[in-house]
């Protein structure tokens, strides 16, 4: 996504300046051309000599300072530019920003560029949370730039607090997750996509609950896939071991009922639905509100069934492309099929989780896709990751074909 794009990155005069130095070599990782404009202010922290290293290109400091005579370097570099990128950006350089004021290099190049643009701010708690802060933010935010937001954590200054400054792989990944969205040549571009994953928690009492062996690598694969297609996504999840793709929507639950009324609630205006969590089908009939009490004699539990959400969808179904998964350890293909039908999904993703390397926690998989009206399609063993692409090829296809 972003190789070969023109990233100019600006670098202010915050401690986290030299955090700047390992963004330029992810963004050059990623194939982006870089090349760096540093404020006075940044060069205490950070020598331009870092920059020029890392980047192989001279490092912007000065306005008037002019490294080819025929151009005018804020205006070459504004044009230049298909990403602006402000990061660290101090809240004095936000303030220019916000204010329209230029009057060093960096905040006279980032007036003259028309690209999209990015700002990280890194700052002490009580500056980042000042009013005028919060209101130059706010401002930036309504001429359309993007704010990545400062984590929460251990500040410089020794205590902890929002501000600092995200990690420069994680800033890359978020620069990515915009731009997919923005690719309108993208196969799932402006479709909202919901994605459910992992094992449900069927709560018993405070400390103990039912579950499953799911670990949530499919769902968490199909929302990362749908996100490469432009989608956005919606992860609604069950809790997992997991990282959430960065740009994708975390909605975390608990329960099947959860996960339901998560589901519910955005599933009106969802363009495709893929259920591969794996929901219980039972809970037990009372949650204890203590901790149940080691006995002598045995215990029985009585389980109360569970609505059949991927069936409710399926009633509910109106534009929404809905796929469900089955998950069997016998009668594979009868039973998905019967799924298929009973339920008016649009399709089933069957897997055979007895089968080795195949389901549940492994990190590869291998399916059959059954659609109404088609021939049950194999997907043979491949990593997660290539059955979510396969998959949702597959869903693509049949949403045009349904659209024609
Ligand atoms: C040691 C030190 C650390 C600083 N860290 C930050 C910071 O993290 N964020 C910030 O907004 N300002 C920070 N400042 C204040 C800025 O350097 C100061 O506002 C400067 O004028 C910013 O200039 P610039 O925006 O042109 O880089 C720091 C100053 C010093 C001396």
């Amino acid at each position: 996504m972003l190789a070969g794009k023109h990233v100019a990155l600006y670098v202010s005069g915050g401690i986290a300046a030299y955090k700047a130095a390992y963004l330029v070599r992810d963004l050059i990782r990623q194939g982006a051309q870089v090349r760096v404009v540093e404020t006075t202010g940044a060069q205490a922290f950070v020598t331009p000599l870092t920059f020029q290293t890392l980047s192989k290109h001279a490092v912007y400091t000065d306005r008037f300072a002019q490294l080819a005579p025929d151009e005018v370097a804020h205006i070459e570099l504004a044009d230049w530019t298909e990403i602006a990128l402000v990061a660290p950006a101090t809240a004095d350089l936000i303030a220019k920003m916000a204010h329209g004021i230029a009057d060093d290099f960096a905040s006279t190049a980032l007036l003259a560029t028309t690209a999209v643009k990015f700002v990280a701010p890194a700052m002490n708690v009580h500056m980042w949370e000042n009013p005028a802060t919060q209101r130059n933010v706010t401002t930036l935010k309504g001429d359309g730039v993007h704010i990545i937001e400062p984590d929460t954590g251990f500040l410089a200054e020794g205590y902890s607090g929002k501000g600092r400054f995200p990690e420069p792989e994680q800033i890359v990944a978020l620069l990515r997750a915009k731009l997919l969205a923005q690719d309108t040549d993208l196969l799932l571009h402006g479709q909202q996509v919901l994605v459910t994953a992992g094992g449900t928690r069927e709560r018993l009492d405070p400390v103990r609950y039912l579950t499953n062996d799911s670990s949530g690598k499919m769902g968490y694969a199909l929302a990362q896939a749908a996100q490469n297609l432009g989608a956005q996504v919606t992860l609604i999840s069950a809790p997992t071991a997991l990282p959430v793709p960065v740009g994708v929507t975390y909605v975390g639950v608990d329960s099947a009922a959860a996960m339901r009324a998560a589901l519910l609630q955005r599933y009106a205006t969802a363009q495709l639905v893929i259920m591969a969590a794996a929901v219980a089908d039972f809970r037990p009939a009372t949650v204890a509100d203590n901790k149940i009490k080691k006995t002598t004699a045995d215990y029985t539990l009585a389980l109360t069934k569970n609505p059949d959400i991927l069936a409710e969808l399926g009633q509910q179904k109106q534009q929404q492309f809905l796929i469900g998964f089955a998950a069997e350890t016998q009668h594979l293909l009868a039973n998905a099929q019967q799924k298929l039908v009973t339920k008016k999904v649009d399709m089933i993703v069957a897997n055979d989780v007895s089968q080795a390397q195949v389901g549940f926690d492994h990190d590869t998989n291998a399916v059959t896709v059954l659609q109404p009206q088609q021939a049950p399609q194999q997907l043979p063993l491949a990593s997660k990751q290539v059955i979510a692409q396969q998959i949702l090829q597959l869903a693509i296809k049949a949403q045009a074909a349904r659209a024609n």
